[in-house]
């Protein structure tokens, strides 16, 4: 049921590597939002749970962590982050994302994550990015898309982002991880990635980053 009350929220899911961080973020600004990027959640819960030596299912404690949980806009942008939360370079690495997708298949994980997510749901509206905005935390936005793109777009990339924070990988090694952790994200029994129904399914293999955010805001604007 869609509940007018409520502040607007577009919803850009997909694939690892397939730009929703960079087309969230711009489009937020383009609408002065507020944007989350909720993968930053599940990377930090991997890095909490790493550093306190916590096993990777021990629920309990990982809920423990996410009830802790205090959000705030970040300084100069409209991203909502956690409080405490490390720069982004600690959380970006391949191994941070990893911990993060095992994570995200407990069910009692994403479950606590919820009201966090839907704490984000701010005036003037919310632009989402991850794996089940559109299918679960909020299945009544206005506009969904589903971002994709072929893997090796996504695996170059993502070598881009990481070497411009002074991260440095193989192609061939981040390809295989990619394909592994979306593997894993799409056979999860919680939430799979998968598209929403009625959502815009859009390739952006071959369009920059600007040209998908220009599409996406044509879209919201022929149909608000
Ligand atoms: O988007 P990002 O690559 O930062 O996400 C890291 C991992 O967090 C993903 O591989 C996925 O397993 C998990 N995730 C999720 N649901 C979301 C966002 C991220 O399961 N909404």
């Amino acid at each position: 049921m869609i509940q007018e009350s409520l502040p607007p929220v577009i919803t850009i899911d997909g694939p690892g590597g397939a730009g929703k961080g960079t087309v969230s973020s711009r489009l937020a600004e383009r609408l002065s939002w507020n944007w989350l990027e909720s993968g930053r959640l599940y990377r930090w819960l991997g890095w909490r749970a790493a550093r306190e030596h916590l096993d990777a299912g021990d629920e309990e404690a990982l809920c423990g962590l996410i009830a802790g949980i205090q959000l705030r806009c970040a300084a100069g942008s409209r991203r909502l982050e956690i409080v405490g939360s490390p720069a982004f370079e600690v959380l970006a690495d391949e191994a941070a994302a990893d911990w993060a997708s095992r994570l995200a298949a407990l069910p009692a994980v994403r479950s606590a994550l919820l009201p966090v997510q839907h704490a984000c749901r701010l005036p003037p509206g919310l632009v989402a990015d991850g794996r089940d905005m559109g299918t679960v935390v909020f299945p009544d936005a206005r506009l969904k898309v589903f971002l994709t793109a072929s893997v090796e777009a996504r695996a170059l990339r993502r070598l881009k982002q990481l070497n411009a924070l002074g991260l440095y990988g193989s192609l061939n090694h981040l390809t295989q991880e990619i394909e592994e952790r979306d593997e894993r994200d799409r056979r999860r029994s919680v939430s799979p990635l998968r598209s929403a129904p009625g959502a815009w399914i859009l390739d952006s293999t071959g369009l920059t980053a600007d040209a998908v955010v220009q599409r996406i805001w044509e879209a919201w604007q022929a149909g608000s």
